[in-house]
Order: C-alpha cells, then structure tokens, then sequence
C-alpha cells in the first residue's frame, strides 16, 4: 500500500480497497466527514469515519489544523460534491491542533491577519492556490528558457559594485556596527571589513549577466535582489525575486520580442496547468470586485485577463508619444492625476502607466526610448543624443512589470556617460572590459517575479504572493 496524495486519489474513479492518506484536518462536520487536504489540490478529500466504531477520545482530537493518517477504502461518494470518498478503517493523530488558540478557523479570514500568520496561512484555500501558482510559473520560466536555449547563470548576492543606480542598497559588513574602524579621515575603514571593500546586497543581476551574454550568448538569472528604498506601497518589497535574460546578437526590437513571448509563453503555461488554482482566484476575485463600486471594477475576470495577455500584441508605443497622449488626456487636464504631465523628460508615475494601460490603450504596452536623464547609464544611446533604448511593459492592474534596454556597447559613449553622472571607471572596470574585448550589441530586460505572481493571480497586494514578505519595518519569520 502506497501513500498516495490527495490530488492522485480525486483523480480516481474506482473503488480502490486500500488507501491511506496523510494531511490536515480542514473541518470535521457531524462526528463523521473530515475535509483532508495534504496541499497537493485545492480540493479536500472526505473520509467519512464511522464514529461508533472509533474511540470517542480519539475523535476529539480531530480538530481544525491537526495532522492525521487515515486508512480506508476508496468508495463512490453517496454525498454530493466529490466523487471518491475514503471510508475511514483506520485513524492516527500525527498531530493535535488545539481549537481554541489555532489561528486559521474554517471561516474567512482578512489578508491583514493571515499576513501576521504567514506561518500557517499556505493552509488556507487562497494562499495555497497563490503559492502553488508561483512554484509553477517559477517552473515555466525555466522551461521557457532551457526550451529556447538560455544557460541559467547565478548572480551574486553580495555584490562590490554599488553602480547600477536601481535603488537605494543594503549594506553587508562584519564590522562591530559600535566600534568600527576607522581610517585617517575619521571615516569607517572598509579595507578592515570581511571583503576589504564595501559591499551590499545586489539590486540586480544584470551587469554581471552582461559579462556571461558576451561569452555565452544567452543567460538568463532567476534570483532575490534587494533595494533599500522606503516605498511602502503595494508593488513594492525590499527583497523580491527577478528574472533577467540578457542576449548577445539582440537589439532592443529583439528584446520586446523576446519579452512579449516570454511574458505570453508562462502565462500560457498556468491557463494550461494550473486551471483548478485559477478557476478559485478567478472566483475570488469577481467576489472581491463585487465589494467595489462599479466604476473601479474590472471588466475582465482574472482567467480573461491572462487569456486576453496570450492573445493578443503588445501594444509598442515611444515615450514621446505617451508623453503626448498623457499632455492631452482628461485626468491631466482636468488636474486629476497627482502628477501633472507639462513637458517631455518628465518622468512617468504609476498614476500614468496604468492610465495609458487601463484606460487608453486597454492593452498590455511596452514603451520604449525614454529620455537619457531618467533611465540608467548602461542603457543605449539614440542617434538624436536624448533618448535611450529603453522599454518598460506595462501591465494592467500592475503597472511596470518588466524593466529592460539594449545596452551601450561602445566604449567611448560609455565612458562619457559615466562621466556625467561621476561613475568611477575603476568600480566597473570589467564592466568596460566587455566593451574592449570583443563589444557587440546586446541586450536584455528584467521582470519582478512578484509583479507576475499578482498579475497571474488577481491577488492586489504584492505581500500576498511571496511566502514572507519584507518591507520597511517587516522581516517576521
Ligand atoms: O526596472 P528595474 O529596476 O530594472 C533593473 O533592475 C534592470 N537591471 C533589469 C534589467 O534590465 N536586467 O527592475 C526590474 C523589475 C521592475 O520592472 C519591477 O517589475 C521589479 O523589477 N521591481 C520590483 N518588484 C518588487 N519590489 C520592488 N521594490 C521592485 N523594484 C523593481
Ligand atoms: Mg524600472
């Protein structure tokens, strides 16, 4: 006899004499139907005890939350709902969960307090089928790349580099915080510090993953990246997870290209093989908008929504002429948006970004060649000296998913722009190694894997999509 899960069994339909089962008791109804659920499905499964035949101690100890083995026969069910059922021959408490103090009672709880008990909330119907959700599409992104022939390159975690300007870093030293060293200037000597330099947490992998492009051809990283900053906003996390292709050969237009099948190919993948988990959120999120008033709901259901992603085009639109539909929109000139758009070179809000994809284009869009002054020095310089290869995708409901560019690969026009913005040469001297040996184009985008996990499951807080979230003044678990 085989321990099978609870996903395997519901999938059965024949009478099979003997099963057993291990999990967690859901809810246990009349002294006689125990919801079982082992997190392989959505779906419980009823094991039906006869309860004059168990001791009634026994029983008792079958509560919300405590782990059981169960052994029985797999029957027809006679009730409604499910077409198996175990017949209970055989009951083991693993594990007693005590009623009174166990924090996930089988009624509805806020996503403020499962997020106090982020410990235990995989237990419950919803984060279950988020976190299922975000193992698969971790999964999809894998496969996507191997299938398309990208090697999977690691990226520091603890980087020396604190020149890629994506956001503020988090300091990584060994140094007595108390009493540290010090050098002749009365600052703290980092030459002492475990590293014999300053280090930090990365923001992101992508200046290393350019080196691994320019001899590999095409890399990809999957890892945490971490950022400082004090936005505590929905979207945002101090340490989140981000896939970054980086290909040699590959202009920007192959880089959207690649980004909108990518983006296309692992929202397919769950429609295709998550359908159970997406069919629940779908549900719970149409319940959720039901709360709303009617001019914030959405006019698409979570499974339209990805299935509207996977077919259709993006929509590729240039910053200049965003910026121009932004000037003469309604909420910028009724004064609406909190950030009013005057002139080109200003920067987009999030305000702005679901603007042009909610309402106007009503459609994913990647906009590409910001101004130079407010995107990275690594990114390409355009002919007419302002703009860079840049693109953003904008998704609805998120805003920017996916950040990428075709970088600078001439050497001269790299070192100015360090200049400018006083880079040091000698903190990426390998940095510019790439583009002394060897430089070609080439190119390549990051997506926040959180910011997917949202989109792809309708949950609206990005705390909600990673199993222990940090955020300012949060690190519990
Ligand atoms: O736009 P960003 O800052 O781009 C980069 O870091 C580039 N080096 C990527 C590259 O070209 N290889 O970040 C990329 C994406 C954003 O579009 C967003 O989805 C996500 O990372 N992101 C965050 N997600 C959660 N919390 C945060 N604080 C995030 N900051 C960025
Ligand atoms: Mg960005």
């Amino acid at each position: 006899m085989t321990l099978k899960t609870v996903s395997e069994l519901l999938s059965k339909d024949i009478i099979i004499p003997e099963v057993e089962i291990k999990g967690w008791v859901r809810t246990f109804r009349a002294n006689r139907f125990i919801a079982l659920n082992d997190g392989s499905t959505l779906n419980n499964i009823q094991c039906v005890v006869d309860f004059e035949n168990f001791d009634e101690a026994l029983l008792k100890r079958v509560t919300t939350g405590a782990a059981i083995h169960v052994k029985g026969e797999l029957v027809e069910s006679q009730g409604k709902g499910q077409k198996v059922e175990i017949k209970v021959n055989e009951l083991i408490v693993l594990g007693d969960s005590d009623p009174d103090s166990y924090p996930i009672q089988p009624k509805k709880h806020s996503f403020e307090f499962l997020r106090e008990n982020a410990h235990l909330r995989t237990r419950t119907n919803t984060f279950s089928a988020v976190m299922r959700l975000r193992s698969t599409l971790s999964f999809a992104i894998h496969k996507y790349f191997n299938d398309n022939g990208f090697y999977y390159m690691h990226a520091p975690i603890i980087t020396g580099s604190d020149a890629e300007g994506a956001g503020e870093m988090f300091k990584v030293s060994s140094l007595d915080a108390k009493n540290p060293p010090l050098n002749d200037e009365g600052k703290v000597d980092y030459s002492k510090d475990f590293f014999g330099k300053e280090t930090n947490l990365t923001v992101s992998g992508q200046l290393e993953a350019e080196t691994y492009a320019m001899s590999l051809g095409k890399v990809y990283t999957f890892g945490p990246t971490f950022r400082a900053e004090n936005s505590n906003t929905s979207r945002h996390l101090a340490e989140f997870w981000m896939i970054e292709p980086e290909v040699a050969f590959m202009d920007l237009a192959g880089n959207m290209d690649l980004a909108e099948d990518f983006m296309k190919s692992v929202i397919k993948y769950i429609l295709d093989n998550n359908r159970e988990d997406l069919e629940f959120l779908d549900k719970r999120l149409q319940d959720e908008e039901k709360t709303k008033p009617q001019a914030e709901r959405s006019d698409m259901t979570l499974i339209e929504k990805l299935n509207f992603v996977t077919d259709n085009n993006f929509k590729r639109v240039s910053y200049t002429e965003a910026i121009d539909i932004l000037r003469n929109c309604k909420p910028n000139k009724k004064k609406k948006f909190k950030y009013i758009i005057n002139e080109w070179g200003t920067d987009l809000q999030s305000e702005h970004e679901r603007f042009l994809v909610e309402k106007h284009f009503k459609c994913p869009v990647i906009l590409f060649d910001y101004p130079a002054n407010i995107k990275a020095f690594y990114m390409r310089l355009n002919e007419d000296g302002k703009t860079v290869r840049a693109m953003d995708i904008l998704f609805p409901g998120i805003g920017e998913i996916v950040g990428g560019a075709q970088r600078e690969e001439r050497l001269d026009v790299l070192k100015e722009r360090m200049a400018t913005i006083n880079i040091p040469e000698d903190d990426l001297w390998w940095y510019l190694d790439l583009r002394k040996y060897g430089t070609a184009v080439h190119s390549g985008f990051g997506l926040g894997f959180e910011r997917l996990v949202m989109f792809a499951t309708g949950m609206s807080n990005i705390r909600d999509v990673i199993p222990f979230p940090r955020t300012p003044q949060n690190a519990e678990f």
